[in-house]
């Protein structure tokens, strides 16, 4: 077994206690399984194993050095949502042709940087952004390659705040326009059409509406072919979902079963972008309880912890689900509460109506699966500075981020 389970009434992370590395680091602290990781991208490079694919790990979902790292050590390529993770991934040792360029804003700067670095394909957005790059590429007398990232109005059945694949959102070239653009672009001297992109949304866990973008963009690629652009590859994105309350979902292979039968018509590579399929049970993190106090006139008992919104917002921003738990579990009496934050905000609340064990001051819990979009959105909101992380890797824990101090906030203020 790999990751986070209890060996008698502890909590522990691939055999090493959470307890002592609390203790050792401080709370709030991010705790991450190299193991759990290292078997997570293998289940995907497995599901597609026998047909060409590259994964190209979304940094978006965790881009701390130590775990993009780790992915490139696995062989996992990257997805780059901006230009500081373009340059994480050049840190982490990613070479540019292993990076995918995504984003829905990229900055003249930004893409003047992709295109001299020459990275695998920019993922466009729209006609503007081709224009951008023509123009870049010209000054630099070089041909981008750019792949189309094609908004193909299919639902993702996901949240609303993490769904980009329909025609309402701002994503992506809308499908029926991609025909016309190719035809327009095809033969210019600075890009390079390579591949078709999409990616419908994160936190994914109906199949279909995957199985039905694997199937437009087959067929997008095989009208284009017509048209005669032939392109190299077909990137389907990242997006899909984990259980986040410990019931079933579908697994990578799933997901393989659910998009290779319609991929392999097209005969063309494939690119994946998983986030947090890879990252999001790997990790969790960890906190103090700090005061217990009942409201008068309320019902409710507030567990207050030391970790809220800036250390974890998807509870506030998503109305996400997260299983918290005691590291230790005792045998106080089952009490229903509700888990807050320390911040300034009512919205500050990690989990309501959980039953745990009566919590008393001082007492370590856990929030689960939060590798993935947890320690990446963490801010200063409150004057509070970004957790530690620690990364349990062969039966020990190394720190891979050190807790940040306010000078560390303060060198930038003048
Ligand atoms: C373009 C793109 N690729 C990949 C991902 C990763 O998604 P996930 O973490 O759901 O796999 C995202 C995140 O939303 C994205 O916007």
């Amino acid at each position: 077994m790999t990751g986070f389970y209890r060996q008698g009434a502890a909590l522990v992370c691939d055999g090493v206690p959470l307890e002592p590395l609390a203790a050792a680091h401080g709370t709030p602290l991010y705790v991450y399984s190299a193991a759990m990781i290292a078997a997570r991208y293998r289940a995907i490079d497995d599901a597609f194993a026998g047909y060409p694919h590259s994964i190209h790990y979304a940094l978006k979902a965790n881009s701390t050095l130590a775990i993009a790292r780790l992915l490139k050590s696995l062989g996992s390529h990257a997805d780059a949502n901006s230009g500081g993770e373009i340059d994480v991934a050049l840190r982490a040792g990613f070479a540019p042709s292993q990076i995918v360029f995504t984003g829905v804003g990229k900055t003249i700067a930004e893409l003047g940087h992709a295109i001299d670095l020459g990275v695998r394909s920019i993922n466009v957005e729209s006609a503007g952004e081709i224009e951008r790059i023509e123009t870049l590429s010209r000054e630099r007398k070089v041909r981008t390659k750019i792949a189309i990232r094609v908004n193909p109005d299919v639902d993702a059945k996901t949240h609303p705040h993490i769904s980009t694949g329909l025609k309402t959102n701002k994503f992506g070239i809308a499908i029926d326009e991609v025909r016309a653009l190719c035809a327009q672009t095809r033969g210019r001297p600075d890009v390079e059409i390579v591949g078709l992109h999409v990616h419908l949304g994160s936190q994914i866990t109906n199949m279909e509406p995957l199985t039905r973008a694997a199937r437009s963009l087959v067929d997008l690629a095989r009208h284009l072919a017509l048209d005669g652009t032939s392109i190299e590859h077909l990137d389907i994105g990242g997006g899909l979902g984990v259980s986040y309350d410990g019931s079933p979902v579908p697994e990578a292979a799933d997901y393989a079963n659910a998009v290779l039968p319609v991929l392999r018509e097209s005969g063309l590579a494939i690119v994946l972008e998983p986030g947090r399929q890879i990252i999001a049970p790997a990790g969790l993190l960890l906190m103090r309880v700090v005061d217990v106090k009942e409201q008068p006139g309320s019902d409710r008992l507030f567990v207050v912890m030391d970790a809220g919104m800036t250390e974890l917002i998807r509870p506030m921003l998503y109305s996400a689900f997260h299983r918290i738990e005691p590291v230790i579990r005792t045998d106080a009496p089952a009490t229903s509460v509700d888990i807050v934050g320390p911040l300034c905000e009512s919205s500050d609340t990690l989990g309501k109506e959980r039953t745990v064990p009566r919590p008393r001051v001082g007492e370590l819990y856990a929030v689960l699966d939060t590798g993935a979009y947890g320690s990446v959105m963490a801010s200063n909101y409150n004057r509070r500075m970004l957790p530690a992380e620690v990364m349990v890797e062969n039966g020990a824990a190394r720190l891979i981020r050190r807790r940040q101090t306010l000078d560390d906030v303060l060198t930038l203020e003048i």
